[in-house]
């Protein structure tokens, strides 16, 4: 196997050193080329860029294979909670009795949101964005626990038990918090009940009228932010890693991180999926007229929920997801015209030249809004679930880069494409 690889330029040859990672994946260190030969890579995007290494989660794009900590996606959704799973993908190993009880405890300890920090929520219009909310809350934690943000690593390392609890437990009160207070509604005090289960009655009791769980909307709750727990090295876990690098502490990457999930093409998908399939019901269109816009070519007419930066292949999450939405329709007795018009999509686009060609399937945010939307969870929230579900993998990807106090700030280079040096034109001589 080969241990460098040969980089001739300008007749030059350069050695660079081969990496290899624990599943065979190969990458070619490039750290020291700039250095010596003056190139650097270009690779708009970083598409083909191992920016880090880790320990965390193997994603096999080509192959549909996901899986945190070497246990298979599958697997943890088949056999595993969110609590559990995010434990693992924090600490790297399943826990044990003890150590999964104490998670839960802290997590619950840690529910409420500050007197002072709610109102917060006050400064806010009522019609304002969820995540625009979300994000500036979770900020303010950094402000709230000082003591716990520091910007020192060691410190915030040895807090890191805490802050990581504190941080699951909190993003969830907050966007329960959310939702009341863009509907006028009181808050709920935090419950010491099960994760999901606290998360719905945050979400919905009413005075003197707690909600009661059904224990399978807990369990699809359960499944959607497990789902969602980790995934590599996208867009919003590379920004918590790079807002990280500087020092930064958790609540404040964590922030960054919820920002980077706001837009369409991320986190914002699962919105953008329901507002489509909502449009193609309301247009009276079965699908096949969007399909064919979605062909254009056109990025405003994509077919959202399909497609992947990394997958060529299902998204293994979305096969899991598509059945429980079959499941959890049955069980609550509920029927969707948007799950058929889904499937009509679904159906079609798998036949499609198009799609075919391009390798685009369903992703994870295809079927996860029609679920959620069951369970009583507003369109307007569902950026806000991925970014509960997610906080696992940005707190676990912070983790290792507080933990590697050696490795460099993130700063990568370009190539500069504008003007070349010229002198400076006083107003008077500008026409
Ligand atoms: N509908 C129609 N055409 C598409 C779609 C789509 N959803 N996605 C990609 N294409 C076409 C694209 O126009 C291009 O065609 P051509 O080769 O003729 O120019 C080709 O497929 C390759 O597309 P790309 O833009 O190079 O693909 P990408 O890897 O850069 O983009 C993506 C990935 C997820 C941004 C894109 O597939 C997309 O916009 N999908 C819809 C939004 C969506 O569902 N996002 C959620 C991603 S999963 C959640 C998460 O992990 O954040």
């Amino acid at each position: 196997m080969a241990t460098t690889a040969t980089l001739t330029l300008e007749g030059k040859p350069y050695e660079l050193p081969v990496m290899t990672g624990t599943e065979g994946e190969k990458a070619i260190d490039v750290r020291q080329l700039r250095k010596e030969s003056g190139y650097v890579c270009y690779d708009q995007g970083y598409g083909n860029t191992g920016s880090c290494e880790s320990q965390i989660t193997y994603l096999d794009g080509d192959n549909g294979i996901l899986r945190h900590r070497g246990y298979p996606i599958e697997q943890l959704a088949e056999q595993s909670e969110f609590v559990e799973t995010a434990y693992l993908i924090i600490y790297g190993d399943l826990p044990n009795p003890k150590e999964r009880r104490d998670f839960g405890d802290l997590m619950r300890q840690h529910a409420a949101i500050d007197t002072q920090m709610l109102r917060i929520f006050e400064g806010f219009p009522r019609e304002a964005p969820p995540m625009g909310m979300l994000t500036s809350i979770v900020s303010s934690m950094a402000a709230y626990y000082p003591s716990l943000a520091t910007n020192n690593f060691e410190s915030d390392l040895a807090n890191f038990d805490l802050t990581a609890a504190m941080a699951i437990s909190k993003i969830r009160t907050i966007v329960a918090g959310v939702y009341r207070y863009r509907h006028g509604m009181p808050f709920n005090y935090p419950k010491d009940i099960p994760f999901c289960d606290n998360f719905l009655h945050l979400m919905f009791s009413e005075p003197y009228k707690d909600y009661v769980t059904i224990p399978e909307v807990s369990r699809a709750l359960n499944l959607i932010l497990l789902l969602h727990a980790d995934h590599e090295q996208n867009c919003s876990t590379s920004t918590v890693r790079m807002v990280g690098s500087s020092g930064a502490n958790l609540f404040t990457s964590l922030a960054a991180g919820i920002c980077a999930l706001s837009g369409p093409l991320h986190g914002g998908a699962n919105t953008a999926v329901m507002q489509m399939l909502q449009t193609i019901h309301d247009e009276g269109d079965d699908g096949t007229r969007f399909i064919e816009s979605a062909k254009s070519g056109d990025k405003n007419h994509r077919l959202m929920g399909f497609g992947h930066a990394v997958y060529r292949n299902y998204d293994p999450r979305a096969r899991i997801i598509g059945h429980a939405c079959d499941v959890v329709l049955n069980k609550l007795g509920i029927v969707d015209p948007l799950l058929d018009i889904a499937k009509k999509l679904e159906e079609a686009a798998l036949k499609d030249e198009y799609f075919l060609s391009r390798k685009l399937y369903p992703n994870v945010d295809f079927y996860s809004g029609i679920i959620m939307r069951a369970l009583g969870i507003p369109t307007e929230l569902f950026t806000t679930m991925f970014a509960i579900g997610r906080s696992p993998g940005w707190i676990a990807n912070w983790k290792e880069v507080a933990s590697q106090p050696k490795g460099r700030i993130y700063r990568p280079r370009q190539l500069y494409t504008g003007p070349v040096k010229r002198d400076y034109v006083p107003m008077a001589r500008r026409h």
